[in-house]
């Protein structure tokens, strides 16, 4: 389920009035916020959906073995369900339930995959899974694949990130699997270049997050007077993205205001790239002691199959 306006809006004007403010990257994903992502994942620079793609194609049948067929597949975060219609395409699963945030580009990924597969059973709910996922009743009670691609666990903190896969685990139920991909640590260069790209669009990502924000808390940011900034930060292994304030501004929103000064940012994201050792080690401290790991030729990003 989506969390009712009234949570969002609280949940915004609390990161909006903290110092540094920050706004959830989940809210990224208006319509407009769901098409630009996919704009981004066809960039040269974004190199994460490439990779993952090809590890996805290119161990299609050992993933298939490992995997096995007849699974009702729940995938976190779909998208526009591109990797699932590849992974669907080998391990011929019963059952596939699509879960987004971003409900209006979901529902017209799944009826992209109906296409695609016309014999298979394909379901979708909206929900924020940082919240409590309640599955259809109807789901199919066959052993479970949770699917989580695009490295979006990178997204939590450690500590929530743990939290999230704990839940996962739950999720998939003593005889499941989650088959999750993960970005790793590589030159800073090659990092930034995919959070910055010279085409300005995930500059036009991070600053739709404010048209979106105008919308849920009646505010009048003008994403004119803010500017895009992401760079990695070693210490804490992740690439930040931040909106910075081009001038001296007062926001105002439904019930209060907030001041930023020149050169103020808001925090919007965070994408923490991982060690694989660390990732598998984070997996077994959620329970998912049994790991499987593919990888590219670089080691750029890793699709890790993880069980009970
Ligand atoms: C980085 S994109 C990855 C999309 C796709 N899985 C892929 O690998 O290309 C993150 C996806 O997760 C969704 N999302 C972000 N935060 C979410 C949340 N809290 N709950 C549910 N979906 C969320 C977004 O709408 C978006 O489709």
């Amino acid at each position: 389920m989506i969390e009712s306006l009234t949570i969002q809006r609280r949940e915004l004007v609390q990161g909006l009035v903290q110092t540094p403010a920050r706004i959830s990257p989940k809210y990224f994903y208006d319509a407009k916020g769901s098409a630009l992502f996919e704009a981004i994942t066809g960039l040269q620079a974004y190199y994460p959906t490439r990779t993952e793609q090809s590890i996805l194609a290119a161990n299609a049948p050992e993933i298939a073995r490992a995997v096995g067929v007849n699974r009702t597949v729940i995938e976190l975060g779909a998208g526009n369900c591109q990797k699932a219609k590849v992974l669907c395409e080998s391990i011929h699963p019963a059952c596939f339930l699509a879960v987004d945030i971003s409900e209006e580009f979901l529902h017209e990924a799944v009826a992209t995959m109906r296409l695609s597969f016309p014999n298979m059973e394909i379901q979708a709910i909206a929900a924020d899974l940082t919240a409590d996922i309640v599955l259809p009743v109807n789901l199919p009670t066959g052993r479970r694949l949770v699917f989580y691609p695009g490295s979006s666990i990178g997204n939590f903190d450690p500590p929530h990130a743990l939290a999230l896969l704990s839940r996962m685990r739950d999720l998939l139920q003593d005889d499941g699997a989650l088959l999750i991909g993960v970005d790793l640590v590589k030159g800073e260069a090659v990092l930034n270049a995919a959070y910055d790209d010279d085409e300005g669009v995930t500059a036009a990502f991070n600053l739709n997050v404010l048209d979106h924000v105008n919308r849920l808390i009646e505010s009048d940011f003008d994403i004119r007077q803010w500017q895009h900034r992401a760079f990695f930060n070693a210490e804490q292994s992740r690439v930040e993205m931040h909106l910075e304030a081009t001038a001296d501004l007062l926001v105002r929103w439904h019930g209060g205001s907030r001041a930023f000064s020149q050169g103020e940012r808001i925090h919007t994201e965070n994408s923490y790239k991982y060690r694989l050792e660390d990732f598998v080690e984070l997996l077994g401290r959620a329970g998912l002691t049994h790991t499987q790991v593919w990888t590219d030729e670089q080691a750029w990003f890793a699709v890790v199959l993880a069980r009970p």
